[in-house]
């Protein structure tokens, strides 16, 4: 279990993007804590995915959730009394930036997050922790650190820096008492991954006969950060000392998508089937968290390794309900009509 130290008793706190994968993680962590938590999210009982990931969190009284888009939504009522704001809604992927869908991006991760800041100036909220990316660094040929150069590769990449570097002029004003961490994660894996994520591709290959896309040639490589271990930071971050800071939140190790196969064939005793995609814009060739700042502010030690990690995620896979598991295949999946033919008869 997540533990939190050095946090007052309970309080008060929101969680924006909480019915996403690590939002609602993060809910559940701050629930068990004790935390009232007022709990917001676009996505809601009509989301399979969404009422899957706040299935158990839905049982406790001190949970309040609201539907609504954070780009236009009222937010103040519900930041009232709150001490400390996790804002995690995001349009997150690196590949759908490029296109159609830029201006979403635009929408929720620099509109939204600036209303958010606002919003939290105006209701005295004391502590903004913002989830920042990877994506931020761009390509890197050493552990990237907070103070390197950002120069994000993809559309996503500038959203992402643009909100988090909002959120901290904000936080640098003389007259502000609001502080704000922005914390900079590194892939992140575990239950509830999204369906189009790595990890959870290979694994959905192995437990489920599917063939999965393998984009470029397998040799990119990503700090792969367990969610136990990113909740366990995010947390941290609410109740440290600082004004504006940002941090690495990563596994502690670069692995290859190969490499990720192979693990995935290693844990499940199954075999994987990928079809071959060109590389795409914005992929960079590795990720890699300098995780010094993370160790010194947070006390932050990732404890979960890729091998443990996927094994859990495996587990979780499987015993998902058939209509959430559906849900989870990548769409791309050259079988999936066939798929769901011999699976579930539709
Ligand atoms: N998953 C990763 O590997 C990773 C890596 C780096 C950074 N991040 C960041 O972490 C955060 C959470 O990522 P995730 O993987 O849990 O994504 P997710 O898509 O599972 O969750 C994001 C949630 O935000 C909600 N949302 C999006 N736009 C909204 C809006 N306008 N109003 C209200 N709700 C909105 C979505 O409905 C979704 O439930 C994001 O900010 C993302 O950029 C994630």
């Amino acid at each position: 279990m997540v533990t939190i130290s050095g946090s007052p008793p309970s309080s008060r706190v929101v969680v924006t993007g909480a019915a996403g994968f690590i939002g609602s993680h993060l809910v559940d962590a701050l629930l068990v804590h004790g935390y009232e938590v007022v709990a917001v999210d676009r996505r809601g009982s009509e989301s399979i995915v969404a009422v899957a990931n706040l299935g158990g969190a839905m049982g406790y009284e001190r949970l309040r959730m609201h539907c609504g888009d954070l780009a236009e939504m009222d937010i103040s009522s519900m930041l009232t009394g709150a001490d400390v704001v996790f804002h995690l809604a995001a349009v997150p992927g690196v590949r759908d930036s490029w296109g159609a869908r830029f201006d979403e991006y635009v929408r929720t991760n620099i509109s939204a997050t600036q209303r958010i800041v606002l919003a939290c100036e105006q209701a005295g909220v004391r502590r903004l922790v913002l989830a920042s990316s990877s994506s931020v660094y761009g390509e890197a040929s050493s552990p990237s650190a907070e103070f390197d150069h950002a120069a994000p590769c993809s559309p996503y990449g500038v959203s992402k820096l643009a909100g988090e570097q909002l959120a901290l002029a904000h936080a640098r004003r003389r007259d502000t008492r609001l502080s704000v961490v922005a914390l900079r994660y590194f892939t992140v894996f575990g239950p509830r991954q999204r369906a189009g994520m790595g990890i959870n591709q290979a694994l959905v290959s192995a437990l489920f006969d599917v063939a999965v896309p393998l984009f470029g040639d397998g040799t990119q490589r990503r700090e792969f950060t367990y969610i136990d271990d990113v909740v366990a930071g995010t947390l941290a971050a609410a109740w440290i000392h600082a004004q504006a800071e940002v941090i690495n939140i990563g596994g502690g190790a670069s692995t290859s998508m190969r490499e990720v196969l192979d693990t995935a064939e290693s844990v499940t005793g199954r075999s994987t089937t990928v079809y071959p995609m060109p590389e795409q814009a914005g992929d960079v060739t590795t990720t890699c968290a300098d995780l010094q700042r993370a160790r010194q502010l947070l006390g932050y030690q990732p404890a979960v390794g890729l091998e443990e990690g996927m094994r859990r995620q495996a587990r979780w896979l499987q015993d998902l309900p058939p209509d959430v598991r559906i849900s989870l295949l990548p769409s791309e999946s050259r079988r999936f009509d066939d798929y769901r033919r011999c699976r579930f008869g539709k």
